[in-house]
């Protein structure tokens, strides 16, 4: 059993890594969720994550975090994920509110009782982690490891040359990376090839709710993945938790990456290292391919057992 927490700004492949881990709970134990403005304002993905938790009946703990990056100005993906940051199904409601503490705060106490180690599960900017990380600079002892999505060492996609989420907040980035903690990157190397298409969309029809709740996340999502060049629907979030469950569906390697934060056309780049040799450690296992097929099936059959 893994203790986890999950970092995120749902987001509607935010919603389909949180319903893989709540289908998991016999490998994954979440401790709490905690949100980071990103796809959308802060209350927008935070009132997302509680309306998921309440379609699910899981009263998981629910902590918001920073409203914007360490410094820069907040940049929302709204553009693709809708101004509610996770647009396309009508959800009721949340049933539950969030915690008082807010996310740094909750995340030192959860980390600091657990009885082991502590996997960190961030699926939007990092600007949660990094706070984390500076304020209580101790707690990395009791983090296992850190499974993120983003980055990206060949490809960008909110710029040429980088991704999202570490776009948004390239500081907060760069303190992450260069925390010492171990850390799995499923950058955009291997979540664009992450993809459901249309004619898989089959396999969550009739499913019951939640499933269902799935497909319309990916029929929203999908217009948005066409118009950007890709014939299915990336899966980005869901390999971050994906390679905690079935790391065999994966290949990747080890690089020594930094994130560039000075640069004007390269901001938010995770440059890796790919010398043959180098005097830089390499701190970051890098995804970098996966058995789409089988990963595919694999969401579909987690999201229709939740
Ligand atoms: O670039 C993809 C990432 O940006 C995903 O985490 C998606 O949810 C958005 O936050
Ligand atoms: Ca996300």
């Amino acid at each position: 059993m893994r203790n986890i927490i999950i970092d995120c700004d749902p987001g509607h492949d935010d919603a389909i890594a949180i319903l893989m881990a709540i289908a998991n709970k016999d490998k994954l134990n979440i401790l709490g969720i905690t949100t980071v403005g990103g796809n959308g304002l802060l209350d927008n993905v935070t009132k997302n994550a509680l309306k998921i938790l309440s379609l699910v009946d899981e009263n998981i703990p629910v902590a918001s975090g920073a409203r914007r990056p360490l410094i820069r100005e907040i940049h929302t993906g709204t553009d693709f994920h809708g101004d509610s940051g996770m647009d396309g199904p009508i959800l009721e409601d949340p049933k539950y509110e969030i915690v008082s503490m807010n996310a740094v705060e909750f995340m030192y106490e959860k980390i600091k009782e657990s009885t082991s180690k502590v996997t960190l599960v961030p699926l939007g900017p990092l600007t949660n982690i990094a706070l984390l990380l500076k304020t209580y600079p101790s707690i990395k002892e009791k983090i296992e490891l850190i499974s993120l999505m983003g980055g990206g060492i060949n490809v960008g996609n909110r710029t040429a040359a980088a991704e999202f989420n570490i776009y948004v907040d390239p500081e907060a980035a760069k303190i992450v990376f260069n925390s010492g903690v171990d850390i799995v990157m499923a950058g955009l190397d291997v979540t664009n090839k992450a993809m459901i298409m249309d004619d898989e969309l089959e396999m969550l029809k009739n499913k019951g709710k939640i499933s269902n709740f799935v497909l319309e996340l990916l029929e929203f999502y999908g217009k948005g993945s066409k118009e950007f060049g890709f014939e299915g629907s990336c899966l980005h979030d869901p390999c971050a938790i994906g390679y905690l469950l079935r790391s065999d569906l994966f290949k990747g390697k080890m690089y020594h990456v930094d994130i560039e934060t000075e640069g004007t056309i390269t901001r938010g780049m995770t440059l890796a290292d790919k010398r043959p040799v180098s005097e830089r450690d390499k701190n970051v296992y890098v995804l970098l391919d996966l058995n789409r097929k089988e990963f595919v099936d694999y969401v579909c059959e987690c999201v229709t057992k939740v």
